[in-house]
């Protein structure tokens, strides 16, 4: 039987499958910062979306001062476990991307928000709000870095994607399919199913979401509303900060490095 689940109410299953990543995701953050950053020795980081805290602590253990936040209590306090029994700190706070508030006054030298996370924003509205937010409480040539897949819109088949991985005799596997996207509400339809071996038992859970969706233009055009950050690089999802990118619809999986104007 398969179980309705959303599956960031099991932040332990997401860390598992989500985490062969996060030191080339962490080493690939300090080399934009060291190439587009704006020098000096502040470390001031701030994570959007923060989930389990899986870069959080990454960071933290880098040396920075990580702050970060999440829409969901769980995540959080999976995240806030991982810091305690790894003896870090970093300020944690339960809150959304479009709306978010600091809880002190601060500003970050790099915040970033990677793995398409700024697609659960649904609207154009609330995507343009968490920009103009992020960008306000950057420092003058501070950086924001964005991962997200790009929508070919004269894609009609269903996309399929597989991965596994094993934490502490804990199997997942992860099957993901994405419908084709409609390019009028600019809305993709997603369905992950988690199998799970835990302690002798398997079960499977399934979440069903959707994501706004951007092709090259379209994010072209959300970032011109946002003149306080500007694209001053691409990369892709293999974190190599030799092999830079061009803002186009030839490769899905870009990173985009915005920086905060310094007027
Ligand atoms: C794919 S996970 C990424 C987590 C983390 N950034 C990472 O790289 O592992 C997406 C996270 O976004 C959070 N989320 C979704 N929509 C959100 C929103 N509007 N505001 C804040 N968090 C949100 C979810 O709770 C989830 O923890």
């Amino acid at each position: 039987m398969t179980e309705q689940r959303d599956w960031y109410d099991t932040p332990l299953y997401y860390d598992i499958i989500f985490d062969a990543d996060t030191s080339k995701e962490g080493a690939f953050l300090e080399d934009v910062f060291a190439r587009h950053g704006p020098g000096g020795r502040s470390r001031q980081l701030l994570e959007p979306a923060c989930g389990s805290g899986r870069l959080v602590l990454e960071m933290a253990r880098r040396g920075w001062k990580a702050s970060g936040f999440d829409g969901s209590p769980r995540m959080l306090e999976f995240a806030r476990n991982r810091l305690k029994n790894a003896g870090m700190k970093a300020r944690l706070w339960e809150d959304w991307m479009q709306s978010f508030e600091l809880p002190k006054p601060q500003l970050f030298d790099l915040a970033h928000c990677l793995v398409s996370s700024f697609k659960y924003l649904q609207s154009e509205r609330d995507a343009a709000a968490c920009l103009r937010r992020v960008a306000s409480c950057l420092k003058p040539g501070g950086l924001f870095v964005l991962g997200v897949h790009l929508t070919d819109y004269t894609r009609a088949a269903e996309e399929h994607e597989r991965w596994k991985a094993e934490r502490d005799g804990i199997r997942v596997v992860c099957n993901t399919h994405t419908w084709a996207a409609d390019p009028q509400t600019r809305l993709e339809k997603l369905r992950t199913r988690l199998r799970i071996t835990h302690a002798g038992r398997t079960h499977t859970q399934e979440t069903n979401w959707q994501f706004r969706t951007y092709n090259a233009a379209q994010m072209r055009a959300l970032l011109r509303k946002v003149p306080a950050l500007q694209l001053v690089e691409c990369y892709d999802f293999t974190y190599d900060i030799h092999e830079p990118r061009r803002l186009d619809d030839s490769y899905a999986d870009i990173v985009l490095v915005l920086r905060k104007d310094t007027d």
